[in-house]
């Protein structure tokens, strides 16, 4: 049995791997663990104090996959309830679909009981108006919402700072059963209605028993074109090792063009249970906790730099 978990995860590694040790699924340790993060008002990338997108609003994206019949959950921008990840969960359960987004998904959540409340912590408000005080003219500003080229103004009020930043658990249960789950807010600042890589199956994330699981954080929009999770696992189905598949996985998005935020975090495992992290970052650095351990660990990932595609507009609007 083993939890592993971006660093964020540090809140919930241990209930998701006390749920395995009371008997669990790797899918109830998935979510109790996510739950955490998605808890955590100072983690601003995930859940509750998560930072909004351009107009203020905080959209929710998670997923969850069960990799003993890959059945997966996920919701997209979904306002208002600060749990996505169990939402995601009972998408998986109760209905014939696998991804929600916006008002169907919160009109969902409600059905299913979940609580709602503000997402919106002050905090998280407070950065979010300085941000865009540094960045938008005062008159854009004070009419945001009624903006009729709101498009204009993502790329400046895009920090790359900022911008990236969600949870990854992957568990194995007693069973040898795998699950894997993310949850985010997203880029901040991003255009209303943008969904990353998180909630989609194949991008920010995937399970299969037969192989491994993988999950992403970083840019999503690179997962999503180069389904980079899916590829972790269909290159250990392939034949390579975990540690193989989660480098070429890394390298295939260097073939990516086009202009964007360059960033990618990885962690994999193989049925086995070997794990491993992988960043386009020096020093960046994952989760595990074993039923051998007493306490979670870090490990370092594996440094893989990636080309950068990103240049700053000084026109202060995005060209096109
Ligand atoms: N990887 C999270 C996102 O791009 O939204």
């Amino acid at each position: 049995m083993f939890v592993v978990a971006s660093q964020n995860g540090r809140v919930g590694i241990a209930a998701a791997m006390q749920v395995l040790r009371d008997g669990g699924a790797a899918l109830d340790a998935v979510e109790a663990g996510i739950r955490l993060v998605e808890a955590n008002p100072d983690d601003h990338s995930v859940g509750y104090g998560g930072y909004p997108n351009l107009l203020g609003e905080v959209e929710l994206d998670a997923a969850i996959m069960d990799g003993r019949d890959l059945t997966g959950g996920a919701v997209g921008a979904l306002k208002g309830y600060p749990h996505p990840i169990s939402v995601a969960r009972k998408v998986l359960e109760k209905l014939p679909h696998v991804f929600l987004v916006g008002e169907g998904a919160a009109r969902f959540a409600a059905e299913m009981g979940f609580e709602s409340c503000e997402l919106l912590t002050e905090p998280a408000r407070e950065t979010w108006k300085e941000r865009l005080r540094e960045d938008l003219p005062p008159d854009v500003l004070a009419h945001l919402t009624e903006q009729p080229d709101l498009w204009r103004y993502v790329e400046i009020a895009t920090d790359p700072e900022r911008a990236r930043g969600t949870t990854n658990f992957i568990a194995q249960d007693a069973q040898g059963n795998l699950a894997v789950g993310v949850s985010t807010s997203g880029w901040a600042w991003k255009y209303p209605g943008r969904v990353g890589d998180s909630p989609i199956i194949g991008a920010g994330l995937y399970a299969d028993n037969r192989y491994g699981a993988a999950a992403c954080t970083g840019t999503g929009e690179m997962a999503i074109r180069a389904a980079t999770a899916h590829s972790v696992v269909f290159y250990m189905k392939m034949g390579l090792s975990v540690v193989e598949a989660g480098q070429r996985a890394m390298a295939d998005l260097n073939d990516l063009g086009g202009r964007y935020l360059s960033g990618m975090n990885l962690i994999a495992v193989d049925r086995a249970g070997n794990h491993v992290g992988f960043s386009s970052r020096p020093d960046a650095k994952y989760l595990y906790f074993t039923d051998a351990m007493d306490a979670p660990a870090e490990a370092p990932r594996l440094y893989i730099p990636l080309n950068e595609r990103w240049q700053r507009s000084t026109s202060g609007a995005c060209s096109g």
